[in-house]
């Protein structure tokens, strides 16, 4: 059981890397040709429950059922990001991070624990400089609407849109020159990274694809594992905006706004009912509460996510579909909880249709969670039907005929959110060395 402490807002000791990061808006022009999708209704939970359950019919193709034509989306976009560089200045090879669902930019450089699980910091050490992105449509990047606006393609699009501006040298805030762009991506982030690849190999000189595989047949595991809600009735006062009344009249009226679980104890003990920590942490921490409590503040503009975004339950959907228990530090799958973001309902149809080959020149890495559930069913070492190798990552080398090195490694005693296991960092190390072995050290 975890100390009640896990689940208070942590006080970070100032901690200082030898690193320099910045955050800003990239401004990106896309031109996206796309589905167009019926729209079928996800305004409460209910309806996303039954999207999510016709989505992983058996044999089924919910794509293609909702699928009314085709369309290209034209606009102008903000991307959010994090631009790290190490104090002793940058060497010209810069990693682009674009991260998976249920996250945003921060999953590549966590401050918890000191930043102890930061992938920003290992890559800094080794000398490269990071741009890590929210992806179109998430975070703090530019939202759109869920089903015909916020698809893979698209935020494949703005992807390579900053992309050609790190190589072109066109971002304002990015003082240095970068000739190598190595793409680091997680899971969809990673779909994303190697869908660049195949659509526009010149834009990038390296692939490193963490959380991944191109076994598409365990996606429902996950959809199913999820128990997906509308985002904004799942956390109303922070994906949601003051339409939400419920909750934040009961925050508003008792007083519970600095520190809502503390408060709802109090609250409760007024009442007569005295909790002990063991079932604060039961009763609050681990179950859907925690989600309805999360990001409570008057001062702060919530998300204000529409109906179509949608995220998963609460902490043990988490765990099922990012996490090995008893592998990681549930103080820190906290943190995911109240930081988490959402997918939408354009991403989840789309999700699938990359192209089945790159014709990528470069070096490849595939880097997977012996347990990750969404792209190795929860055993990386399994053997899928009609396929040779020895384990699953191993089988994306075919995606890959002409590259210059490929290799998959499979981190132990990890699940599908690698970044939140004990041994995140070693695995990272992994990743690193991989470069230098390939040309593409960064000193
Ligand atoms: C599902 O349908 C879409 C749209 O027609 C298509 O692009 C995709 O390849 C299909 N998926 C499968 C697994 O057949
Ligand atoms: C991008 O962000 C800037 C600064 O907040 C804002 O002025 C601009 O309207 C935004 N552009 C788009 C397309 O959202
Ligand atoms: C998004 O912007 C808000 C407000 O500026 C900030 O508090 C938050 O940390 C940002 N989140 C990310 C993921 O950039
Ligand atoms: C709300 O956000 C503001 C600005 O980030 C911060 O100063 C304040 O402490 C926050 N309040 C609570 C109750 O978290
Ligand atoms: C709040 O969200 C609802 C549902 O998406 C939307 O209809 C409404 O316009 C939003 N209100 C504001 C002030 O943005
Ligand atoms: C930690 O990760 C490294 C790199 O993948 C691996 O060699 C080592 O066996 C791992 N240790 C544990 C205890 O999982």
């Amino acid at each position: 059981m975890a100390p009640l402490k896990a689940i208070l807002p942590l006080v970070l000791a100032g901690f200082s890397a030898a690193r320099q990061c910045s955050n800003f808006l990239i401004p990106v022009d896309i031109s996206s040709r796309q589905g167009q999708f019926r729209k079928v209704p996800v305004e409460g939970n209910l309806d996303v429950g039954a999207f999510a359950t016709r989505f992983n019919e058996f044999q089924k193709n919910y794509t293609a059922t909702l699928l009314e034509g085709y369309q290209t989306l034209v606009g102008s976009y903000n991307i959010s990001a994090q631009y790290c560089r190490p104090d002793s200045g940058s060497k010209n090879k810069i990693q682009i991070l674009t991260h998976g669902i249920g996250f945003d930019k921060t999953y590549w450089d966590l401050d918890y624990d000191n930043y102890k699980y930061s992938y920003v910091n290992v890559a800094l050490n080794a000398g490269y400089s990071t741009l890590a992105i929210d992806r179109f449509g998430i975070g703090n990047s530019s939202h759109g609407d869920p089903f015909n606006e916020i698809q893979a393609q698209a935020e494949v699009e703005a992807l390579n849109a900053v992309t050609l501006a790190v190589r072109n040298g066109h971002i304002r805030e990015i003082d240095s020159s970068y000739k190598k762009v190595i793409h680091v991506g997680h899971s969809f982030g990673s779909v994303q990274s190697y869908w660049l690849s195949a659509k526009y190999p010149k834009n990038t000189d390296g692939l490193i694809l963490t959380g991944y595989s191109t076994a598409g047949q365990f996606l429902a595991y996950i959809v199913a594992g999820w128990n997906l809600h509308s985002a904004r009735l799942n956390q109303p006062l922070r994906f949601g905006n003051a339409s939400n009344v419920v909750f934040r009249t009961v925050v508003e009226r008792h007083g519970l706004s600095n520190n809502i679980v503390q408060g709802l104890q109090k609250l409760l003990m007024a009442a007569g009912v005295d909790l002990t920590s063991d079932e604060v942490w039961n009763e609050l921490a681990t179950t859907e509460v925690l989600d309805l409590t999360t990001g409570y503040n008057k001062s702060v503009i919530s998300y204000n996510y529409p109906s179509g975004y949608l995220t998963h339950s609460d902490l043990t959907a988490l765990q099922y579909a990012f996490l090995q228990p008893g592998n990681y530090d549930v103080g820190l799958a906290l943190v995911a909880e109240h930081t988490k973001q959402p997918v939408t309902t354009g991403e989840l149809l789309t999700i699938g249709n990359a192209p089945k080959m790159s014709p990528f020149t470069g070096p490849v890495l595939v880097v997977t969670g012996e347990t990750d559930v969404p792209f190795c069913g929860g055993n990386c070492y399994g053997q899928v039907m009609g396929t040779s190798t020895s384990n699953i990552p191993e089988g994306v080398a075919k995606a890959f005929p002409s590259a210059s090195a490929f290799e998959s490694y499979i981190q132990p005693n990890t699940g599908h959110g690698l970044n939140f296991h004990y041994n995140a960092t070693a695995g990272y190390q992994v990743i690193q060395d991989f470069l230098a072995r390939h040309g593409l050290a960064a000193q």
